[in-house]
């Protein structure tokens, strides 16, 4: 089965009924709000905002942007940069930033503070999985899936090198495959 591989280190099983409360608990939460702008970061957090806003019963929209670190092929190290900005304004609109996994917090935080320069009525986070022990300072996620020790993973939209990102469960990689990188 899928989801009884060695490295798996949250099944299947676990992160449907987890999504379900979160997207309850935003539902909840955004009652009455006109409409909530969904705002995915790109690439990892593709899966996840399509899971959790299939299951939103507040009325949303999508939009995407995409970072990149500035640095030397380190994921890990250097200021953040936005390489594809959103399609549409957030002034006075209610925004909520949604990660695949936050790491350092540096991509949260840029955003955070983009996103609140423009007007929003309000920003909020909304994050899958941290690493608390890799946050630098303190990082807010408003809603939060799971937390995780300080190692790479993959599967459920998160990658390394590209690869892995369609696995249904998210799994620890393996430290031997990332040495033989
Ligand atoms: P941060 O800015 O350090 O919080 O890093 C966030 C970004 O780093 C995420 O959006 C991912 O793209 C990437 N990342 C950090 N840790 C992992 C991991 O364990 N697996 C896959 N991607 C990761």
């Amino acid at each position: 089965m899928a989801d009884t591989g060695p490295n798996v280190l949250i099944a299947e099983e676990r992160i449907a009924p987890r999504v379900d409360e979160l997207a309850a608990r935003i539902s909840a939460d955004y009652e009455g709000v006109d409409e909530l702008v969904v705002i995915g970061v790109l690439k990892g957090a593709f899966i996840f905002l399509a899971d959790l806003a299939r299951r939103l019963t507040v009325p949303h929209r999508i939009d995407f942007i995409a970072v990149s670190s500035y640095a030397d092929g380190d994921q890990r190290s250097g200021e953040v940069r936005m390489v594809l900005d959103l399609r549409e304004s957030i002034e006075n609109r209610h925004v909520l930033v949604v990660e695949d996994i936050v790491d350092t917090g540096r991509t949260l935080r840029y955003l955070v503070q983009q996103f609140e320069a423009r007007g929003p009525a309000s920003v909020r986070t909304c994050a899958l999985t941290r690493k608390k022990a890799r946050n630098e300072g303190e990082i807010r996620i408003d809603y939060l899936g799971f937390d995780i020790p300080d190692m790479w993973v993959v599967g459920y939209g998160l990658d390394y090198a590209e690869r892995h990102r369609t696995l249904p469960y998210i799994a620890a990689l393996d430290p031997a495959t990332l040495d033989a990188d």
